[in-house]
């Protein structure tokens, strides 16, 4: 057994939780628009052809915000395509996942299926094959009220109301050299300034986020963002990360992930702030990490390198997802909070069956996988202010990272109710951790609710035949003198909610 130790004082705070922290993804990829959100004829959907029981599982996720319509896909969308009787549609050829794409659902669905799940749309135009007037004509016909070709076109269209979609991306890892259209950093840089003054002019309130690296394992990692934000950092309020993560032979740098999320944010931190410094900016930019998960893209990348088959809604990284994921899942759910001052959007990648918290079957059932659990119980428990959160804990090698923390853990503290919440990994393959949690500097707190994911198996799986497997379970946590104490397993993820009084 192992001791770890936290001390918690409502003082010491990073920032507010930003709601937008739980956003999640659907991208026209696989099967997560087509027989995901979308199937018509399925036992539970509705008159638009939206899945009831997807969209129950989306509300009961707790997600905020939904990235669309890709991805890589948006690199060779025309956004033109899904608007309009659907009949006259066209099926296109979508390069980025070799897939034929029918158009069924487009911008007034999404829009509609996002007001149902009650979550804020956040909208990426084409950058790779397109640029700045076609921004501004999807923007024009999302955004603006009336009384001109393009907004009037969306009023036919059946949506007499603007679509009042704030946060637009600029484009999708325009550094990647599998991005259709994908430019050089001073290309991209250009672009993304020139399309964001054009859609300022249209609409001054918008955020907009420029592309960093699609990830800080690329070459250009570091000079990209330089680069890019020294044209624009004035016209864009985020810069993007992605980052996903996979376990290979060395089970303990995957458990470490988070490390990894830490060291990408602070660095790109750094670097928006030394541009901001250059360009004499007063304006503290911030992060939008809007692709993060635990995907197993070396799997996918000997599948695609096999070569597809031009088909609708293919079964693609469709990740059955373990334990041990649903760990790390967690984890980076800690980081990202950790950095709540910088970090005031990020998106889960993908929200149902692509690399997804959702599973479903057509005409069948929809189930939680395991990664499911710690972000609907982040998103639900994370309250008010996130605290500092200062960890004591043992240390183990990673072949990664080095030494790592055995426990990790995050904070939140709401000054309105009173109560705390927190968040903690055990990172350890085989030591159990007895974690003491000092509140001497909150008033009285008593346990409201315990959740703990831990399994003997640490590859258990939510199935479509075992669906409720791995959930997270009570677990016994004592208080005495101000202090809470929690013994935490191998391999376990863990949350609190402490109530005042
Ligand atoms: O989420 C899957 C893919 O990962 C996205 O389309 C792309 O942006 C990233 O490479």
């Amino acid at each position: 057994m192992l001791d770890a130790s936290i001390s918690l004082d409502p003082a010491f705070t990073v920032a507010p939780v930003n709601r937008r922290t739980f956003g999640t993804f659907v991208e026209h990829l696989g099967r997560c628009v087509y027989e995901g959100i979308y199937e018509p004829g399925h036992p539970t959907a509705d008159e638009d052809g939206f899945r009831g029981d997807v969209l129950a599982l989306t509300r009961e996720l707790g997600t905020t915000v939904v990235r669309y319509p890709g991805g890589n896909f948006v690199s060779g969308y025309r956004w033109e395509d899904g608007v309009g009787p659907v009949a006259e549609r066209p099926t296109r050829l979508d390069l980025a996942w070799r897939s034929l794409e029918p158009n069924e659902v487009g911008l007034d669905e999404f829009v509609r299926w996002a007001r149902k799940a009650g979550v804020e749309p956040m909208m990426a135009v084409n950058l790779g094959t397109r640029g700045v007037q076609e921004a501004l004509d999807v923007l024009e016909y999302a955004n603006h009220p009336g009384g001109t070709a393009l907004s009037d076109r969306r009023v036919a269209n059946g949506s007499p109301q603007p679509h009042a979609i704030r946060v637009w991306c600029l484009g999708n890892e325009m550094d990647g050299p599998w991005q259709t259209g994908h430019k050089t950093a001073a290309e991209y840089g250009r672009l993304a300034a020139e399309t964001a003054r054009a859609m300022r002019q249209l609409q001054p309130d918008l955020e907009l986020v420029a592309c960093g690296s699609s990830g800080s394992q690329m070459p250009t990692f570091g000079a990209w963002e330089s680069t890019v934000l020294a044209e624009c950092y004035d016209l864009v309020d985020f810069v993007s990360l992605h980052a996903y993560y996979e376990e290979g032979d060395d089970v303990a740098s995957f458990l470490a992930s988070a490390v990894d999320m830490d060291r990408f944010v602070d660095a790109v931190v750094a670097t928006a702030d030394a541009v901001g410094a250059q360009v004499r900016s007063r304006k503290r930019l911030q992060l939008s990490f809007d692709e993060w998960n635990v995907w197993y893209l070396s799997s996918w990348q000997e599948e695609s390198a096999a070569g597809l088959e031009w088909r609708r809604a293919p079964r693609l990284l469709e990740d059955t997802y373990t334990v041990t994921d649903a760990v790390v899942v967690g984890n980076l759910l800690v980081s990202l909070l950790r950095h709540s001052d910088r970090v005031t959007s990020a998106c889960l990648a993908q929200l149902v069956n692509v690399i997804a918290p959702i599973r479903c079957e057509p005409g069948g059932p929809a189930w939680r996988q395991t990664t499911f659990h710690p972000f609907a119980l982040t998103a639900a428990l994370a309250k008010g202010d996130v605290l500092r959160t200062e960890v004591r804990s043992p240390e183990q090698p990673t072949a990664r990272y080095g030494d790592v923390p055995v426990v990790d853990a995050v904070a939140t503290h709401d000054p309105g109710s009173g109560d705390v919440a927190l968040l903690a990994v055990n990172r350890s393959l085989d030591e159990p951790v007895r974690l003491d949690v000092d509140l001497r500097s909150f008033g009285p707190l008593t346990v409201a609710g315990t959740h703990l994911l831990s399994d003997p198996d640490r590859r258990a799986t939510n199935t479509r035949d075992d669906p409720d497997r791995v959930h997270p379970r009570p677990v016994e946590v004592t208080t005495d003198g101000g202090h809470a104490v929690v013994t935490l397993p191998p391999v376990s993820w863990l949350a609190v909610r402490l109530a005042a009084g």
